[in-house]
């Protein structure tokens, strides 16, 4: 079994960016979670509906520990809404999550802390690295530190 699985869901490239450098370093499987197309306007609207899910394709978690990139949006992402009550009514239990999420720059810590609290249902252990887009690229070396540390690899 992998030790660990990089999922991801990205709207403007930035987390699948971010999401295919982890599993090219690290040699882990990259997985997409994908939503049905929808115009932006529909996606910026849903994203200030708290807690509602969209229906996207993905498959279910395969290892002990799940890498999830994705973006913040508002106070809601549908399409990881969507992930996370998959899992949990499939009953999905993993033994860490790494959450890592993109912000353009603002309201990014109670977004970021709602999302810990839901998928720490799912693990025994959850940790957060926030991002900001405009310095994705010269974050990625630390964020390749962090993860090796946190999963001990
Ligand atoms: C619908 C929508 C809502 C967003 N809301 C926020 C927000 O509230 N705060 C913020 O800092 N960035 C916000 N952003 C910007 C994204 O978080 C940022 O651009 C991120 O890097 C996008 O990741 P992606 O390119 O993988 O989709 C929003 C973007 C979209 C499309």
């Amino acid at each position: 079994m992998t030790k660990a699985e990089v999922f991801y869901f990205s709207y403007t490239g930035t987390c699948k960016k971010i999401a295919k450098f982890l599993g090219t370093e690290l040699n882990l499987p990259i997985k997409e979670i994908k939503p049905p197309r929808l115009p932006y306007l529909a996606w910026l609207a849903l994203s200030f509906i708290p807690g509602v899910p969209i229906p996207s394709k993905v498959p279910l978690p395969q290892s002990e520990n799940l890498i999830l990139v994705f973006p913040k949006w508002t106070i809601n992402c549908p399409p990881i809404t969507y992930f996370y009550f998959l899992c949990k009514k499939r009953g999905v239990k993993l033994k860490k999550i790494l959450l890592i999420i993109s912000y353009g720059g603002f309201r990014e810590e109670p977004y970021a802390k709602h999302y810990v609290r839901k998928f720490k249902d799912l693990s025994d252990e959850i940790k957060l690295f926030l991002i900001k887009r405009k310095e994705t690229e010269e974050k990625l070396p630390s964020l390749l530190e962090w993860i090796k540390k946190n999963l001990e690899i």
